[in-house]
């Protein structure tokens, strides 16, 4: 899949965006304050219940979007940066409690509650997914700066491939932008990431 081709695409609208923040106080602001990056959503979980992006309030949230039928991107930055998470849990438990981990599949046509609790549950217990309405995925994956594109079978009715953006993006308590997260890093880099933004 070309996940990699978007990806250099949408990073550097996220690097132009964040450059004001990061002259002046290179330790202290966080790579992405200040850009124009999340906000609402309503969406289902891995267990059929609604979660808002207000449910989320006071908790950090690693975002995560792609899709569960991607055949080896997206089940390994998932897997990595759920190993990360898990490293924090040990290292800094309180850190840990105050972050949710998200994945947002944008590929719901395939993408079902029972498919996207498959997904979840073999990475970590605390992993939500969200699914929902093409049209609420397509605006939230927007808002997220998240690009997506379903590839035309090779066959009418055969599987398919979804382009998509790959980032891994930290939001703090009120869901302000914090840091890109390096998914395709170390588990010991993504769980230093963390460890380092959430307060
Ligand atoms: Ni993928």
């Amino acid at each position: 899949m070309a996940a990699s081709t978007m990806n250099k695409a949408i990073l550097p609208l996220l690097l132009a965006l964040a450059l004001p923040a990061c002259q002046s106080q290179p330790a202290a602001e966080p790579p992405l304050a200040g850009a124009s990056i999340g906000g609402p959503f309503t969406l289902t979980d891995q267990d059929g219940r609604t979660r808002t992006d207000s449910m989320f309030a006071g908790q950090y949230r690693l975002m995560y979007f792609g899709y569960t039928f991607c055949p080896d991107v997206c089940p390994v930055d998932v897997q990595k940066l759920m190993q990360g998470y898990a490293l924090l849990e040990k290292s800094a438990p309180a850190k840990a409690a105050k972050l949710a981990p998200i994945f947002v599949t944008v590929d719901p046509k395939r993408d079902t509650v029972p498919v996207i609790k498959q997904f979840v549950s073999a990475f970590h217990p605390k992993l939500i997914g969200l699914t929902g309405p093409e049209s609420e995925v397509a605006a939230v994956a927007k808002r997220y700066a998240v690009v997506f594109r379903a590839q035309p079978p090779a066959t009418p009715g055969a599987a398919y491939l979804v382009d998509h953006s790959r980032q891994a993006m930290l939001f703090g308590p009120k869901g302000e932008p914090i840091a890109l997260i390096p998914q395709d890093g170390t588990p010991q880099e993504i769980e230093a990431e963390l460890a380092k933004w959430i307060a």
